[in-house]
This record gives structure tokens, sequence and C-alpha cells, in this order.
């Protein structure tokens, strides 16, 4: 039996991780710790709330005495370290809070486990900090390139894969220098449910259902590895169990699409949801299909992102030969599933909308004239 703590817990992966730990380990006692920002959304955790063994904390990483007495009071052996802001395109408009989080939480978060986990009373005690990570930090593929490897030098682009590299750094020097027992991914971009709409595929399919443009940076072309959030956590759950110390694993799905490609199939599956079900024209009556049209025709090019990395895509042999790692959902039904929960649960969206995004957005959109 373990005493897990989540960081990042009301986040997009954060929660599908808790929901995916509580029931492949239900003995284990789950603490959720999140500050709530704009992405964290405690609502999204109402179903681990009512099970005994999940407990969340409102508190931030940086705060390192709350982290120090958590680690103490609950016992924890193991933490998971999700928390972090995400968003590349906020990274370009303000870096600074990616620093402060990404960077400056992410130590805080170590010099907490080395006090209460190497230097406490009882010396060292049992342990492991697992260390959540991206792609990202490897840089941008050419068409021809092959996919990034765990020995891929780390080539970041934006402030957003800078923060993440720091912090992957500062991880394997507390393991290198203090000995703690550290493993960390590097995982693909995720899909499903929870994610918040700022990114590519739930901004996609909640554009259309207001009839909304849907922007697409550049030429459309980039590249990028989609893998459903729930193969990420069983990835994770595989290297804390079976992992080795210090090591650094790559989780992806084999799945790269342009994100051309990826707009118009999400657009051709909603027009069809339309047709199958009539209920959706009165409930979204400003989408294209509610009005004889198609969801292609929202789509706009606009100008493209600063430093837009062309092509991510990961290389999970490792992962996969050591420690037996497959992804279970195929693109086909993770996809079905993700636009199913975000026609099912329209209140958790609007919800998130009527917050900070809805401006953030908007500025957006006057940012990015169409090219
Ligand atoms: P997210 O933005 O949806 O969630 C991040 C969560 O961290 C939010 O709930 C937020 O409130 C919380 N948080 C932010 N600052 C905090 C602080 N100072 N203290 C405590 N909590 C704080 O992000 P996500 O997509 O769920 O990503 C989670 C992690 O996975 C990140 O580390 C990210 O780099 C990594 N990752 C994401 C993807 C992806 O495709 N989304 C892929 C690979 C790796
Ligand atoms: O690769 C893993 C990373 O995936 C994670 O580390 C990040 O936290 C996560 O945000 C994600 O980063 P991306 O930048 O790849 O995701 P995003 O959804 O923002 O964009 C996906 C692609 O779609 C990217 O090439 C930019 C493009 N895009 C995005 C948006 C939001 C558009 O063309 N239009 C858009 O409106």
């Amino acid at each position: 039996m373990s005493n897990v703590l989540v960081t990042g817990a009301a986040g997009f992966i954060g929660v599908n991780f808790v929901y995916y730990w509580l029931d492949q380990h239900p003995a284990d006692k789950v603490l959720g710790l999140d500050a709530l920002t704009y992405a964290g959304n405690h609502n999204s955790l109402v179903e681990a709330e009512k099970n005994p063994q999940f407990k969340f904390v409102h508190g931030d990483i940086r705060d390192q005495s709350l982290i120090e007495q958590l680690l103490r009071d609950e016992s924890i052996d193991t933490v998971v370290h999700f928390a972090a802001e995400s968003h590349v395109d906020r990274s370009i408009s303000g870096p600074d809070a990616f620093i402060d989080t990404n960077i400056i939480g992410t130590h805080s978060m170590l010099k907490a486990a080395r006090e209460v986990w190497l230097e406490g009373p009882q010396g060292r005690v049992p342990h492991r900090f697992h260390h959540v990570s991206t792609d990202e930090v490897y840089g941008s593929l050419g068409p021809e390139d092959p996919a990034f490897k765990e020995t891929t030098p780390y080539a970041p682009n934006s402030p957003y894969s800078a923060s993440k590299a720091a912090s992957d750094h500062l991880v394997r020097a507390y393991h290198h220098t203090y000995g703690l027992d550290v493993t960390t991914s590097n995982c693909s971009n995720n899909y499903g449910p929870y994610q918040f709409p700022e990114k590519l595929i739930p901004l996609v399919l909640i554009n259309i259902l207001h009839g909304r443009s849907l922007p697409i940076y550049g030429d459309g072309k980039n590249i990028r590895d989609w893998l459903y959030v729930d193969d990420h956590a069983r990835g994770i759950d595989l290297i804390i169990k079976q992992g080795k110390l210090g090591e650094t694993y790559n989780i992806g799905g084999h799945n790269e699409w342009t994100n051309i490609d990826i707009v118009n199939l999400i657009c051709d599956l909603l027009d069809r949801h339309f047709t199958q079900d009539a209920e959706l024209k009165a409930r979204f009556p400003s989408a294209p299909a509610a009005n004889g049209a198609q969801a292609r025709s929202l789509i706009t090019y606009v100008k493209d992102r600063p430093g837009h990395d062309q092509r991510y895509a990961i290389d999970a042999t490792k992962t996969t030969q050591e420690l037996g790692y497959q992804p279970a959902e195929t693109f086909e039904t993770g996809i079905q599933k993700t636009l199913q929960w975000y026609l099912d649960n329209e209140a958790w969206w609007r919800a998130v909308m009527d917050g900070s995004y809805k401006d953030w957005i908007d500025q957006q959109y006057k940012d990015r004239k169409a090219s």
C-alpha cells in the first residue's frame, strides 16, 4: 500500500491520473494538491472526492513548508509531479509564470522531498519522486528524422519547453548529487476528457459547437504524436513500479498527425454526430451542421505560433522493451470517446469558459489576424 501525492491534480492529466490510480490501486491513499490556477478545476475531482481514499489540498508547489508538512503528516512515499504551467502560447505571451512554477516550483518540491525523505529524524526513508515531463524538451524534428529517444539531446525552443527542460535537469541532479530516488517520463501530446479548451482538440470541438472559426497556425502541416490520456497514466504506473531509479522513459502513441488532418477529422466526426442525433441541432444551433453546412467551413489559417516546432514523434522502444508498455487505446476509439465526453459534459466546459479563459482567448483571436 502506498500514500501518493499527485501535484497538479485538478489539471487535465492530473485529474485523469487520480481517477486511474484510485481505480487501479484501490488500497492506496491519494492526496491531490493543486493551486487551482486558471487551468485547475476542482469540479473535475467531484467523483474522486466521494472516495474515502482521496483527499484534496488547495496549495502551491512553491510553498516548500506546506509540501514538507504534507509529506510528513500524510506519510507520503510517492510523489507524482504534474503541476506546471503547460500551454506553449501562454509561455510566449508571458514566460515568467513558467519560470516560477515549472523551475522554482519543481525545485521547491525537490527540496521538500530531500528534507523529509533523506534528512528527516529517521534518516533515509523509502520513497519515489516521479517527474512528469514532455517530448517538447527534445526540440523539433524534420520530416525524415528518427523519433525522439531518451538519448536525444535536449533542444527546447519555447519558454514552456525550456522551463520543463530546466526542471528535468534539477530532478536528475537531485538523484545524482543527493541520491533522491527519481524517475522521469517524457510524453507526447495527450488528449481525452477534462482537457482545458485552449489546447487544439477541445478548442476545435467547442468552437465548432459555437460556430466559431477554427484557427490553424501557419500552414497546418506541423505534426504532433497523440496519445490517449489514460495511456499516459498507465505508462507512469509502469515506470513507478518497475522503472530504474535515475532513468528517463519516453511515453508515446505511434500516432503522428498533421494539425490540419486532425482538425478535418474532428470536423467530419462532429458533423456525423449531428446527422445521427437530432437533439444536437437544438442544443448547438450555431454549429454549421445545425444549419446545413460543414464544420470544415470554419477552418481559418492564422499567423503562425512564433518558433513553432515542426514535428514531434516519440520512440518509446525503451519503455516497451524494459517495462512492457503498449498504448491500449486506438486513436479511432480514443477520439470518439473524447468527442462524446465533451458532448456529454457541456456543463463542465461552459463553467471553465466562464472564467478568465474567455478573456484570454478573445485577446488571442484579436492578436491572430487571419493571414
Ligand atoms: P494543465 O495545465 O491542464 O494542468 C496543470 C495543473 O497544475 C493545473 O491544475 C494547475 O492549477 C496546476 N498548477 C499550476 N501551477 C501550480 C502551482 N504553483 N502549484 C500547484 N499546482 C499548480 O496541464 P496538463 O496538460 O495536465 O499537464 C500536466 C503535466 O504533464 C505538465 O507537467 C506538463 O508539462 C506535462 N505534459 C503534458 C502533456 C499534454 O499533452 N498536455 C504532454 C506531456 C507532458
Ligand atoms: O508534446 C507535448 C505537449 O503538448 C505538452 O508538453 C504541452 O503541455 C501541451 O500543451 C502540448 O503542446 P502543443 O503546443 O503541441 O499543444 P497545442 O494543443 O497547444 O497545439 C497542438 C498543435 O496545434 C500545435 O502544432 C499548435 C497547433 N494549434 C494549436 C492551437 C491551440 C493550432 O494550429 N491552432 C490552435 O488554436
